[in-house]
């Protein structure tokens, strides 16, 4: 391996073919590493492939369709369920892509349901945030869209607004009684789950302000605030812009700063993704899980745990503070590989959470990754 300044690894210019893969070519059973990409700024901008990203995929991947390598994507992005956003992934990058290789940054939610499968909880973000709660499982569910649209006058600037808000009612066909699915007026909210980038910032921060100060109920006294949960805490990303967007984690900064002036308690919260060491572990396990459940050296996800353990794992992210320290943090097996295709464009590495290795694209690391395992 051959090292330029400050750690940036040098590029091999010439693909050669790769005899033998380590463990793989042993066993045809197991690899002994595994690879989780970042989507925004390294995979796509918007819904643009970038960096080689179709063809570094298909590397991985067998002529069958089948993987050759396990590997996942690794994004705090989201606000669809994983099995569109994997079918989304399959038809623009021309690979084929299982629902347990994406892991978005509401993914953990999942794990609350115990806590709020019968509770009141509403949802917001861009997409379909209630969606993708009710496939994890959480029976009393509304987005925030529709939960605010019960409320008269919650919005007071609503007339201004010249996009419609879609409400979805209870209603038989024919009525003018138009019924909320629940009953939004007396029942709590027991939770509030940002699952994706909000959309209406301003009515975002109003109608979270009133939940969550009042209880859970909008328009009435104080009362303990409902447990509020981010996916992530990206304060930009990519996007298709050519400078950075303001992320979640904006969002978040917003209205803490608003709701610490107006409430006497400080905003609390959980925020889920990337950097996380959990979100690596998780990953880990899921890895684990892609390896071949059979000795024809086809990998699949078996649904098994899988007991053996990988050499490597490697990030390959374009945002420092959250893929590549996520990855530091997260350490052994953990090597991080930053692109400069996204929220990172400096010409060494990073000062302050520098990777294992600076690349241009993702067809350059996935091309280090292979040679480098080649090797062995
Ligand atoms: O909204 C998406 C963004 O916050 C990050 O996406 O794929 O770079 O983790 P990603
Ligand atoms: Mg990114």
């Amino acid at each position: 391996m051959k090292f330029g300044p400050l750690g940036t690894v040098l590029r091999w210019k010439n693909r050669a073919p790769l005899p033998s893969l380590r463990l793989f070519s042993l066993l045809h059973s197991r690899s002994s590493f595994g690879i989780a990409f970042d989507i925004d700024g390294v995979i796509l901008r918007g819904r643009v492939p970038i960096g080689g990203s179709p063809q570094a995929l298909r590397r991985l991947c067998r002529d069958s369709g089948a993987l050759k390598f396990p590997f996942l994507f690794l994004t705090n992005g989201g606000g669809i369920p994983e099995s569109r956003r994997a079918s989304e992934l399959s038809e623009l990058l021309g690979v084929n892509i299982l629902p347990s290789q994406v892991v978005q940054g509401h993914s953990p939610f999942k794990n609350l349901l115990k806590r709020f499968e019968n509770e009141l909880i509403i949802a917001l973000g861009k997409g379909e945030p209630a969606l993708v709660m009710s496939e994890y499982g959480f029976k009393k569910v509304l987005s925030l869209d529709e939960y605010a649209s019960y409320f008269k006058n919650i919005d007071p600037v609503s007339q201004y607004k010249n996009w419609t808000t879609e409400k979805i009612f209870n209603s038989k066909a024919n009525t003018k009684d138009l019924v909320p699915r629940y009953d939004v007026l007396s029942d709590r909210v027991k939770a509030a789950f940002v699952v994706s980038d909000p959309v209406d910032w301003g009515r975002d921060i109003q109608v979270l302000c009133d939940v969550l100060r009042s209880g859970g109920l909008p328009g009435q006294e104080n009362g303990p605030q409902p447990p509020l949960y981010f996916a992530a805490d990206d304060l930009e990303y990519q996007a298709a812009f050519p400078s950075e967007r303001l992320g979640m984690g904006a969002f978040r900064i917003a209205l803490e700063s608003i709701f610490n002036r107006i409430h006497h308690n400080a905003l609390e919260y959980t925020s889920f993704g990337k950097p996380n060491p959990f979100v690596f572990k998780n990953a880990e396990a899921i890895l684990r899980r892609l390896q071949p459940s059979c000795h024809d050296g086809y990998f699949m996800d078996n649904g098994n745990t899988g007991s053996n353990s990988f050499e490597t794992l490697y990030m390959i992210g374009d945002n420092p503070l959250v893929d590549i320290r996520g990855a530091q943090k997260a350490g052994h097996p953990w090597f991080s590989i930053l692109t400069r295709t996204g929220v990172f464009k400096g010409k060494e590495n990073h000062a302050e959470f520098p990777a294992d290795l600076v690349v241009d694209t993702v067809e350059e690391a996935v091309d280090y990754i292979l040679k480098k395992e080649s090797s062995f």
